[in-house]
């Protein structure tokens, strides 16, 4: 523990992070694929000489500057302070591998943000080609901070042989490009791509629903129908890719879905699953929703229908990306440290050494048995537990003695491949009198479940 812990009451820290996080994906993906959707359909409109689509396009890059520029962006400098202070070791470890990364992603998303700008403000003041090559830069531009946060994102899943061999020798920048370049790195490129495709296509249904199909039934015929298409290259490709990433996933990982799937019968699917399940039905039914709707009866197309499909891919986009990090667990980063920053190669000096007693936080001397508990359990249990709210550490202990919870915290500890926790808990770290200090903290609070301090 060589940083304060951030204590978030009932959502814990979690889900401040997802909360954020599903905004920004789901707005930072059609920033991309949304770049490209302008481009084509200017490109189009120029080809087929229908400059009555160019009003439509205008005001739909207003809408899009202004959703991609400012919710967009602070949801992103959001996810930044939000995982700093949740998980300092572990962005601290990715900054310290990463930071040439970030700085060029930096770089390319205030390009982008600027030829955004440009393309807005300049339609009908430039040369319709100049325009157009705006339009392509900025898909271009978008396209690279994907490509570039791609590789800092799989990497904490799948750091991949060589990085991990090398960290902790000091020289972890040499491996740059091997951390970069990971084992799911090209699937998951192809994945989110298709994701901005279809993110392009669904914001473009609700931009366009909301044209008049009485008076302008022409155009708003042509315009679903073409945003609806930007649905098909995930329909028909998402499936091919999903299987490539699940291929490159480390065997412990899938077997955590395996587990899931194989349970199906008695109903006992692991969360992992379940997400999973409702991720591929909410895509379905997305697309089925899309083509019986918007591509068969265009102009009847309200924009109640559109803000459904929305919601729809909403709940596909929050439920395959708490896939994507429940998959990682118990790990922040896959084999090397866990949710909690406790790095793999320190637990043996934990145990013998003690765990607060290498942290700047270690309670005074004479401190308290429950205060050193305290400090056990938010060190290394808050990371994914509250105390009454999110995986309340209350109601999972309810009804359990001191000795139960001292068995529990005792299978923690040793943590055996045998042990059920192994899968999606750390190991429990500390000297015999920590635990048994984190044993009373927690029978307390089970026993009287006001107290929370
Ligand atoms: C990496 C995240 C993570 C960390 C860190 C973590 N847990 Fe958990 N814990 C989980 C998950 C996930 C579950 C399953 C929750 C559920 O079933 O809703 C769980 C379940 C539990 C349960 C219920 C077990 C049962 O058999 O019903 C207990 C008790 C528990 N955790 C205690 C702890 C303690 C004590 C710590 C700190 C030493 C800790 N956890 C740290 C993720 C974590």
């Amino acid at each position: 523990m060589n940083y304060p812990v951030w204590e978030v009451p009932i959502f814990g820290t979690v889900w401040v992070i997802g909360a954020i996080a599903i905004i920004h994906v789901l707005i930072s993906h059609f920033a991309v694929g949304g770049g490209f959707f302008l481009a084509l359909a200017e490109a189009k409109a120029l080809k087929e000489g229908r400059r009555d689509w160019f009003p439509k396009l205008q005001a739909y890059s207003k809408f899009f500057l202004i959703l991609t520029g400012v919710f967009g962006a602070t949801t992103g400098v959001g996810i930044w302070f939000a995982i700093g202070l949740a998980s300092p070791e572990g962005t601290s470890t990715l900054i310290h591998n990463f930071v040439f990364g970030w700085a060029i992603e930096w770089v390319v998303f205030m390009v982008e943000l600027t030829i955004a700008a440009a393309y807005y403000y300049t339609w009908n003041r430039l040369p319709d080609k100049t325009h157009l090559r705006l339009g392509y830069a900025y898909g271009i531009a978008s396209f690279l901070t994907l490509v570039i946060i791609n590789g800092i994102l799989t990497f904490m899943l799948t750091p991949g042989a060589v990085w991990l061999q090398t960290v902790g020798s000091g020289r972890e920048a040499e491996v740059f490009f091997n951390a970069f370049f990971n084992p799911t790195y090209w699937p998951s490129l192809g994945l989110r791509t298709l994701v901005c495709i279809s993110l392009a296509g669904i914001y473009s249904l609700v931009v366009f629903s909301r044209l008049d199909g009485e008076t302008e039934g022409k155009v708003k015929r042509e315009m679903i129908r073409w945003s609806a298409r930007w649905l098909l290259p995930a329909f028909l490709l998402m499936p091919i890719f999903f299987l490539w990433y699940l291929y490159e996933v480390p065997a412990a990982q899938r077997d955590l879905m395996h587990l899931g799937i194989s349970t199906i019968g008695p109903g006992a699917f692991t969360q992992v699953t379940r997400m999973a399940l409702i991720s591929i039905m909410t895509s379905a039914t997305i697309v089925g929703v899309v083509y019986c709707l918007a591509y068969q009866s265009p102009r009847d197309f309200k924009f109640g229908h559109a803000l459904s499909v929305l919601l729809l891919a909403l709940v596909a986009t929050g439920s395959t990306e708490s896939v994507r990090e429940m998959l990682r667990k118990p790990y922040v980063i896959n084999g090397w440290m866990y949710s909690n920053g406790v790095r793999k190669t320190e637990v043996e000096t934990f145990n013998r050494e003690g765990y607060l007693t290498h942290s700047p936080w270690k309670p005074i001397e004479g401190a308290s048995h429950l205060e050193i508990g305290q400090r056990m359990f938010y060190g290394q249990c808050m990371a994914c537990h509250t105390l009454d709210g999110y995986r309340p550490i209350k109601g999972l202990l309810a009804g359990r003695d001191e000795k139960a919870i001292g068995n529990i915290l005792d299978m923690l500890h040793k943590n055996q491949d045998d042990s059920p926790y192994k899968k999606f808990m750390p190991p429990l770290v500390g000297t015999d009198e920590e635990i048994a200090a984190l044993r009373e903290y927690l029978s307390k609070l089970v026993a009287q479940p006001d107290a929370s301090k």
